[in-house]
């Protein structure tokens, strides 16, 4: 969603606000703008489209700013078109502003701000905050930031200039994420590490409703009423390569390829002398002891990794779970209480439904763990406990690697509460941590084998619709594959459970359709060839994922994928690699914008 990034320091900050935007790119834009101060006024750039077309008019420009603020807009208030986007400015054109997140209240406010003779030429939310700064500015902008943070509702991250203010700027959040870098004679703010990588390692994280006063001789924070905030400074300790393409030609590709690491590194550290130490999480014999009920809170992507959740924490642990949509979540009046754990997952520790219900959760008592990828983000910080995914940075809009890292997470969580809860036998407890430590290697062997997957992506991407279906952990694993394949190859999917198809939408299926087919539990594949027999009796054409020593699949599908032998509980992780590349490659040969594909935000901070 909206990208933010401000600059002061020597250096001419207009390149430096658009290398930074490029690298917030993946958070999904459809419009760019920039603001610098030059000979005391404020200049703006903006337009629809790609930064390219930023690029474009900047390079018409000679702006030797060194203070400037820049923003790439997901439209939510008015289309996609120059005027609404960002930088907006106030009245007098002292004021410019960059936001992203949502002004609940904006309606309300216009109406104040027009019966005090402001005008509006935008159909956005973000003007009132420009014209509303403006109403309460008496020379001191932060001042004037911190009176307007009161009137606002709603959530943002804001970066503001002002034409008076050639040596600072200021920026500010709630519920929105928002970072101040510390360089070495220049500052920087940012929605996310990889915009200011690479000039800083050193950064603060903002916190709810404080406001960062940038200057050219450092950051100083503030809370709401003035005090001023002690902050550490946060060390980014990954590298910029991780956030680059190293030579793959895709961000989905290189992160699918990194899954076997991914997987490694959140499953092994955990694993010592042959038991699962989950510190630092909350999970203890003492704990546990008091919950009668998980809920699994989540959307997309998390939320698939939720439903295997589901199965895996009842079939081991034998304590009921119910996983369900953040955004759904909250305005149910949910049976949550402190007896419950909540356990919310998030890649990007954003997502702003995600993060309602776990405040929603909070209110009602029930202690929260989150199972998130970005270190400091707003969910993990805001939970009571958190199990780190080691995904590293994920660019690609369409999550890959933190799915597999979020379902490494959930056995090591499900596995643990079993053992605490005395469910699992010795045996089958270190069968299963075994085969956890063992699916490294075995999602090597499938991203060795890729070309498999290739071949029936190239003999299906024309197709109209392509159907997912499986039984037990393959009908969760199934949605996902379903979601990643609509999301970037604009291919219409659905996923079924394999026994409810014939329910009603088996009438979809016609001669050539694809049914794709993961076979990986076993006691349930005798029940999926019957499944798979009653779509191929209407015509369609059948991709099954199976096991490599299962031979149900012969003569029965007509595609086939193997997969190494490995636990069913654990086989969707390794499944789930096969349908991220069946999706990626039909993307691909569709020609679609992969890592960026139309409509979609990578973090989703609005409700
Ligand atoms: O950052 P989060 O894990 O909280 O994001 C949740 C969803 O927005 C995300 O998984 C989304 O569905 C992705 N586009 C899936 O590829």
């Amino acid at each position: 969603m909206c990208g933010i990034v401000g600059y002061i320091g020597n250096r001419q900050a207009a390149p430096l606000l658009l290398a930074g935007l490029e690298k917030l790119e993946y958070r999904g834009y459809d419009s760019a703008g920039i603001a610098v101060l030059e000979n005391g006024a404020v200049e703006v750039v903006k337009c629809k489209g790609r930064l390219s077309a930023l690029a474009e008019r900047l390079g018409k420009t000679d702006f030797g700013s060194t203070l400037g603020i820049g923003h790439t807009r997901w439209a939510t208030h008015g289309e996609p078109n120059d005027l609404n986007s960002h930088p907006h400015i106030s009245r007098s054109g002292k004021i410019a502003v960059v936001h992203n997140g949502i002004i609940e209240n904006y309606i309300e406010l216009k109406r104040f701000l027009i019966a005090r003779g402001y005008s509006f030429i935008s159909e956005t939310d973000t003007e009132v905050i420009a014209h509303l700064i403006e109403y309460h500015y008496k020379g001191d902008l932060r001042k004037a930031v911190t009176a307007a943070m009161t009137d606002i509702e709603g959530s943002y991250a804001l970066g503001v200039i002002c034409s008076e203010q050639n040596d600072m700027f200021v920026a500010a959040r709630k519920d929105s994420p928002l970072i101040a870098g510390i360089g070495g004679n220049e500052y920087f703010i940012a929605s996310d590490i990889p915009a200011i990588l690479e000039h800083t390692r050193d950064i603060y994280i903002l916190e709810d409703k404080e406001i960062a006063v940038i200057s050219r001789s450092g950051a100083e924070i503030f809370d709401i009423y003035g005090g001023k905030v002690v902050k550490e400074v946060f060390r980014v300790n990954w590298d910029i390569d991780a956030a680059e393409k190293s030579g793959y030609e895709h961000f989905m590709i290189k992160e699918i390829c990194e899954e076997p690491k991914v997987v490694r590194d959140t499953i092994s550290p955990r694993i010592r002398g042959g038991d699962i130490s989950l510190d630092g999480t909350g999970i203890t014999a003492e704990s546990i002891r008091e919950i009668d009920k998980i809920f699994i809170v989540a959307c997309g992507t998390a939320y698939h990794a939720g439903v295997i959740g589901k199965y895996v924490i009842e079939k081991l642990a034998r304590i009921p779970v119910e996983t369900e949509l953040a955004s759904e979540f909250r305005y149910r009046d949910p049976m949550v209480g402190p007896k419950t754990l909540v356990i919310v997952i998030s890649q990007s520790g954003e997502t702003l439904d995600t993060m309602m219900a776990l405040k929603e959760s909070k209110r009602r008592g029930a202690r929260v763990l989150s199972i998130v990828n970005v270190v400091g983000s707003s969910i993990a910080r805001e939970s009571d406990n958190v199990l780190y995914t080691q995904a590293g940075p994920e660019i690609a809009v369409a999550s890959t690697k933190a799915y597999n890292a979020q379902l490494s997470a959930i056995y090591l969580i499900a596995l643990k509460l079993a053992q605490l809860k005395g469910t699992v036998s010795g045996e089958n407890f270190r069968n299963i941590v075994d085969n956890l430590l063992a699916l490294p290697k075995a999602i090597e062997k499938v991203l060795g084998n890729r070309s498999d997957v290739q071949k029936y992506a190239s003999l299906h991407y024309n197709a109209k619709s392509i159907f997912f279906i499986g039984r037990g952990l393959d009908y969760a694993l199934s949605m996902e594959g379903s979601l990643k394949l609509k999301e970037i190859s604009y291919i219409h999917s659905e996923a079924y459970a394999g026994g409810e198809l014939k329910h009603g939408t088996i009438a979809l299926i016609e001669e050539g359709t694809l049914v794709v087919c993961p076979m990986t539990q076993l006691g349930l594949r005798e029940k999926m060839t019957g499944n798979i027999r009653e779509v191929k009796a209407r015509g369609a054409v059948v991709l099954a994922v199976v096991p490599e020593s299962c031979a149900l699949a012969e003569g029965l599908a007509d595609h086939i994928v193997r997969i190494p032998d490995i636990d069913p509980l654990v086989a969707p992780v390794v499944a789930a690699t096969v349908m991220q590349l069946f999706a990626y490659y039909v993307a691909v040969l569709k020609g679609c914008d992969v890592d960026k594909p139309r409509n979609l935000a990578k973090s989703v901070t609005v409700e």
